[in-house]
This record gives structure tokens, C-alpha cells and sequence, in this order.
């Protein structure tokens, strides 16, 4: 039997992958990461299925659902907010499901700085202005940050910054860009993206209004960098007419030549 970890995406129900909602449809055990996991996703829970809200459980409990579970011949849908592969503590659960030999398998989902970048209309990697797009987050009592992951240290490169678990400590994250990227470079707050009660903030590193910290809701990403709302920037060149590119060589009209 496997545990099929599943990102559940920002928020929006259908913000899920059709794979993620049939692995739920199909396993008749579920556990849930709380409350950034929408409740409308748990309806495609099979009728009898054992449904878990592991926030308020310990690792051990959790993986000891998981081997009940798997001790049975049942399958188990392990759903985490977004995507997995950020700040999702799926690791440490893959180390022990490794050690007891409990198959699993990672369904992708939907990251929370993508749906903010989608509730701005934005893209994040414009040409000339920035190529890179850097996820991170300041510490918290959970994680520590490593020493050498300052949000200086990555200002220092003017990428796209997407800045995750720290809106509460909204002076610290722009005392600390401003002297890289600039007074007037634009920044975006967006809370809870996808949801119903979606919120954005929009302004510069120097017009931001500081009292945002203290707000009771932190789900929210930061997003800052010279791509919001620029309109000056350079043209890709990939739909450019004299670009001979693979699906289109220089000199033949189909999109999609034979042979291509
Ligand atoms: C524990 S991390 C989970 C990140 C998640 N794995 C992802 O792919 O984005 C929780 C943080 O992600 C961000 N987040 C998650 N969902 C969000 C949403 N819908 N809108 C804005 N930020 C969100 C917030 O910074 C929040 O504090």
C-alpha cells in the first residue's frame, strides 16, 4: 500500500491536480495539514473514509496513522497545502516512511507564490529586468534560516523575490531590501491567494504601510522585485519573426513542421 503525498495548492478546490483528486477519491484514509488545506477538498474523500486534521499531531502520531494504515492494506492521501517541495515537512515523514519500508509516491500541486503571482496578473521573469525568481522566508520558531540565506544576500542579486512565512515581521523584510533593490522598487503583499477572502496590497519598498505586520492574518507572500508592474522591459525572443526556433525553423510556415 502507498502513501500518496499530494500538494492540495493555495486554496481554491480546483487549484488541485485531476491526479490529486483521484488518488483522494480513491484512498480510505486521508490526513490533512489544518487549515490551509480546503475543506472542499476533503468531499472527495470516499463515503467511510478515516478523515485526519494532523495539525495538532506530533510526527510520531502521524507516522503511526500512516503504518496503521499501510498495516491494513490501505492506501492513505497525505494532503499539503501548495506544493511539496516547499515548507512542507514531507522530508522528515519520507525519512521515517524510508525506514519502515512504506511506499509513497508525490503528487505536485499548485505553490502559494504562484497563485500570488496569478492574483497580481504578473509575471515574475521579465527579460532585462530579472531571470530568476528566489523562494524563501525569514526564520521562525519551527526553522531557523541558515546564515549565509540573509535576504540581503539574495537582493544583493535584484532576482524576483517571493518571501513566504513573513509578513508578521513586515519591517525586518523591508529594512533589509531597501538598500538593494531601492526605495521605489515595487512590492506586493497577497494574502490567502486563491481563496474567497483573496487580498492584495500593492505599493513600493518605501510607501508599504509597516502596520501590515500586525495584522492576525499571515498567510500572505511577499512579493518584490522591479517586474511588478513594469512596463518597460525587453521582448523575449522567442515569438520573435527572425528567431529560428525548433517548432518553427527560419523559412518554413507550419507551427509544427513533419519531421519536427
Ligand atoms: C508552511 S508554508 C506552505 C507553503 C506551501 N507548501 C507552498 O507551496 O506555497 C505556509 C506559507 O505559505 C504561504 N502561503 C500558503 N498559502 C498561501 C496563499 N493561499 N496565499 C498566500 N500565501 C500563502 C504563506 O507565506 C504561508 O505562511
Amino acid at each position: 500500500m502507498t502513501v500518496h503525498f499530494i500538494g492540495a495548492g493555495p486554496g481554491a478546490p480546483d487549484l488541485i491536480t485531476i491526479r490529486g483528486r483521484d488518488l483522494i477519491a480513491a484512498a480510505p484514509v486521508c490526513l490533512y495539514a489544518g487549515s490551509l488545506v480546503p475543506a472542499a477538498l476533503l468531499a472527495h474523500c470516499p463515503a467511510n473514509a478515516r478523515i485526519v486534521n494532523t495539525a495538532p499531531l506530533s510526527l510520531d502520531q502521524i507516522v503511526g496513522e500512516m503504518a496503521t494504515a499501510h498495516a491494513a492494506g490501505q492506501n492513505i492521501a497525505r494532503l499539503h497545502s501548495g506544493d511539496l517541495s516547499v515548507w512542507s515537512a514531507m522530508g522528515e515523514q519520507l525519512r521515517r516512511l524510508q525506514a519502515l519500508g512504506i511506499p509513497y509516491d508525490v503528487t505536485p500541486g499548485v505553490p502559494s507564490f504562484a497563485a500570488a503571482a496569478a492574483a497580481l496578473g504578473a509575471e515574475l521573469t521579465l527579460p532585462g529586468l530579472a531571470q530568476s525568481v528566489v523562494l524563501t522566508r525569514t526564520s521562525g520558531r519551527a526553522s531557523s534560516m541558515p546564515a549565509s540565506e540573509r535576504l540581503a544576500a539574495f537582493a544583493a542579486t535584484g532576482a524576483t523575490l517571493a518571501v513566504h512565512l513573513s509578513v508578521h515581521v513586515l519591517n525586518r523584510v523591508l529594512d533589509e531590501l531597501t538598500p538593494h533593490y531601492g526605495a521605489d522598487c515595487p512590492v506586493a503583499v497577497i494574502w490567502r491567494a486563491s481563496w474567497p477572502d483573496q487580498r492584495i496590497v500593492k505599493a513600493t519598498l518605501a510607501t508599504l504601510d509597516r502596520g501590515l505586520a500586525n495584522e492576525m492574518e499571515r498567510t500572505a507572500v511577499i512579493l518584490v522585485g522591479r517586474v511588478l508592474g513594469a512596463q518597460t522591459f525587453d521582448e523575449s525572443r522567442l515569438y520573435a519573426e527572425d528567431y529560428d526556433r525548433r517548432f518553427r525553423p527560419l523559412g518554413s510556415d507550419p507551427r509544427f513542421p513533419e519531421g519536427a
